[in-house]
């Protein structure tokens, strides 16, 4: 017998909304501005409206067989096209997240690589690179070689030139920007490179992709990261991350159609039919598509800069209020809106991080605790709560607490 065991009797809805409801009121507040990852808050009452409303049409449509749900069918290669024109990619699909793009893009240069006759073919990065690269690197066969980053925490294409070559090497790794620091990689010199020596180059622009175009358009400094680059051959971008779509949708892109083939599985010795699949998925919901789309033709291009403007405006007003802490400091140069911040190394008698988070914690902020820092990732409703949240951090500092021990936590497993 389980602590839960399967219910004799079902339970009127009513009755579990109402317990829904109730404890939920315990969970973690992201309207507030209260909380830095996992969710991006827009803050937008008419986007959200829509998103619930076709989330709510195409809740039981499955995009398993694309061609049955014409709507569905329809709204998937729409959200590619307008990612396409986005990034100047000649091919790609949706996938069911960042984890998933970057499994289906291992997968295509490892098979790409065994083509070459490359049997146990290499992954090179950056130690900054998502987990999700060593993650697929270990269901796939594939072996990670992680690479330290240059001081300013960005990949060193010095390090990269030492290890790639195309006898051992399927893939090489540049993150725009990298979730830790919020750096961008030094894109055009990594590509370049596996340009130079054949081998594909993947752009990890999962937290960025969505953001990227629209940050530049506003005036801000970014480098080229995308199919502008010569050398990089394919790219992952999450529609559920500054997309602002909800969870369950990423696109994963390639310069060429050619490649892109390699991602798709085909198999007919099937009694069932023929089975075709772009993606690891057989059964795909269809809410997220039809929310993507939604999402992408209802904000549009004017949409997004507008939302790119807000996030820089918490950005600024979040970067000049840890700045003007003293004890405290951002850690690198950020390029975007994500990054982390520490103990500022020149300062004798830095505060204690730890003990600076549990006193955040204690007044209703929920940083993300990183090896070396705390972690703000901003969307643009935590433009409204700048002012409350350099007030409480600097109070939070003047303490002086001894951090207690809690876990630095990024992901975690639930066993049943
Ligand atoms: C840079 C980067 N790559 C990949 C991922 C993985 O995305 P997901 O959590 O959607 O699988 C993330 C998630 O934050 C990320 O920041």
């Amino acid at each position: 017998m389980t602590e839960t065991p399967f219910p004799a009797h079902g339970r009127p809805s009513a009755d579990l909304l109402e317990e829904l409801r109730e404890e939920r009121k315990g969970d973690l507040d992201w309207r507030g501005g209260r909380a830095f990852s996992l969710v991006y808050h827009v803050d937008d009452p008419e986007l959200e409206e829509l998103q619930h409303a076709v989330a709510d049409m195409f809740l039981h449509e499955n995009a398993l067989n694309p061609f049955r749900y014409r709507t569905l069918l329809r709204m998937e290669g729409e959200v590619l096209d307008m990612a396409r024109d986005l990034f100047g990619a000649g091919a790609g699909s949706l996938s069911s997240g960042g984890t998933e793009s970057i499994f289906l893009a291992v997968q295509t240069a490892r098979d790409e690589a065994r083509a070459r006759g490359v049997l146990r073919p290499k992954l090179v990065c950056a130690v900054t690179a998502h987990p999700a690269f060593a993650k697929a690197c270990s269901y796939l066969d594939v072996e990670l070689v992680a690479l330290p980053t240059r001081d300013d925490g960005r990949a060193d294409p010095a390090a990269f030139a030492e290890v790639v070559d195309p006898a051992t090497t399927a893939l090489v790794v540049a993150s725009a920007p990298c979730y830790p620091f919020g750096v961008i990689d030094p894109v055009a010199d990594i590509a370049g490179l596996a340009a130079e020596r054949g081998v594909l180059c993947h752009v990890d622009a999962c937290l960025g992709g969505y953001l990227l175009p629209f940050w530049e358009q506003i005036g801000e400094p970014v480098p080229p990261w995308d199919f502008r680059v010569e050398g990089v051959t394919s790219l992952s971008a999450d529609v559920h991350k500054y997309g602002y779509c909800f969870k369950g949708v990423s696109t994963v892109l390639y310069r060429d159609r050619d490649l892109f083939r390699r991602q798709v599985f085909m198999y007919d010795a099937w009694p069932g039919g023929l089975y075709a699949s772009a993606s690891s998925a057989g059964t795909r919901p269809g809410a997220p598509i039809a929310a993507a789309w939604a999402t992408m033709t209802h904000l549009g291009r004017d949409g997004y800069l507008r939302l790119a403007g807000r996030v820089r405006e918490a950005t600024r007003g979040f970067r000049a209020g840890i700045d003007g802490i003293d004890g405290l400091a951002v850690t690198s140069d950020p390029d975007l809106s994500v990054f982390e911040f520490g103990p500022d190394p020149s300062v004798e008698g830095a505060p204690d991080l730890d003990g600076v988070c549990d006193a955040m914690d204690a007044k209703g902020w929920n940083l993300d605790r990183q090896q070396g820092g705390l972690h703000v990732m901003l969307s643009p409703g935590h433009d409204a709560v700048v002012d409350e949240f350099v007030a409480d951090l600097a109070a939070a500092v003047a303490e002086g607490r001894q951090g207690t021990g809690a876990a630095h936590v990024y992901g975690g497993v639930v066993e049943g």
